[in-house]
């Protein structure tokens, strides 16, 4: 990858990745290694602090008119895409994805369409050739919904899993101060810090911190869970 040259590299402008083009099939690692080599290139990017365009081009990846051949394990080109662009701001990062046709045609037109996009200042997050049409993405408020009763209830009883972590404590300080709960942080090692935990205990909740992995399927190291 780029950190491994040993040159310095100039400043690139437009970087286009193809590796989603090619047929994955139901190769979990390699979408995994896709997924994982996708967010190292933005960070990579993104800690030379320049102005720079990733295009990721895929094939198969959305389904838009119905017939077009899918691939679902490239969708995890989707998520770097959409958080590259958040977490750099000097990177603008895209997704342009095609369908699988065959025939000299549809490979001169699909030519035509990237160098299209190549060349174009725009900067839709998620675009989907099919044919000669261009699809993007849009969202449309729907209407307002009428609320539905409150979920957060004082004296309710709420389970945070990664609840000793940074957003865990955030929200258990929020259920604290704001409702009379009681709350249960689990986390691998259930180590939480004593004097946040007194704070919480003096604003009303009742607070029990109690070792969990959520990625221990049997549940072998569960500590004793009191019922919630
Ligand atoms: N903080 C932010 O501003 C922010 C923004 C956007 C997204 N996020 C995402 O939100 C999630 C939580 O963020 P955070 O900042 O709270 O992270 P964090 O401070 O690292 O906390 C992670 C928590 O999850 C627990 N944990 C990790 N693996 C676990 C497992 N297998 N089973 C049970 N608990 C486990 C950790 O405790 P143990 O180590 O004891 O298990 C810890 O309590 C992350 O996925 C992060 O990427 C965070």
């Amino acid at each position: 990858m780029l950190e491994g040259s040993a040159a310095p590299l100039p400043d690139v402008a437009e970087i286009v990745d193809f590796r989603a083009c090619d047929p994955l099939g139901d190769n979990s690692a390699e979408a995994e290694r896709l997924l994982f080599e996708l967010a190292q290139l933005g960070r990579t990017l993104g800690a030379r602090d320049a102005r720079a365009r990733l295009t990721v081009l895929s094939i198969g990846v959305h389904d838009v008119i119905g017939s077009e051949p899918l691939e679902p394990l490239k969708s995890v080109i989707l998520g770097p895409v959409q958080v590259i662009a958040q977490e750099y701001p000097e990177l603008r990062c895209r997704s342009i994805d095609f369908a699988d046709q065959e025939g000299a045609t549809e490979e001169e037109r699909l030519l035509e369409q990237l160098a299209l996009e190549l060349a174009g200042e725009n900067d839709d997050a998620f675009i989907a050739w099919r044919g000669p049409h261009r699809w993007g993405q849009e969202f449309v408020p729907i209407g307002e919904s009428q609320p539905g009763p409150p979920r957060l209830q004082q004296g309710g009883a709420y389970l945070i899993a990664g609840g000793t972590g940074e957003v865990g404590r955030t929200i258990a300080q929020y259920l604290a101060v704001n409702f009379q709960t009681r709350i249960v942080l689990t986390s691998r090692f259930g180590s939480f810090d004593a004097t946040l935990l007194r704070r919480l205990e003096a604003a009303g909740s009742e607070v029990l911190v109690r070792r969990a992995d959520l990625a221990d399927e049997g549940g072998s190291t569960a500590s004793s869970m009191p019922p919630v």
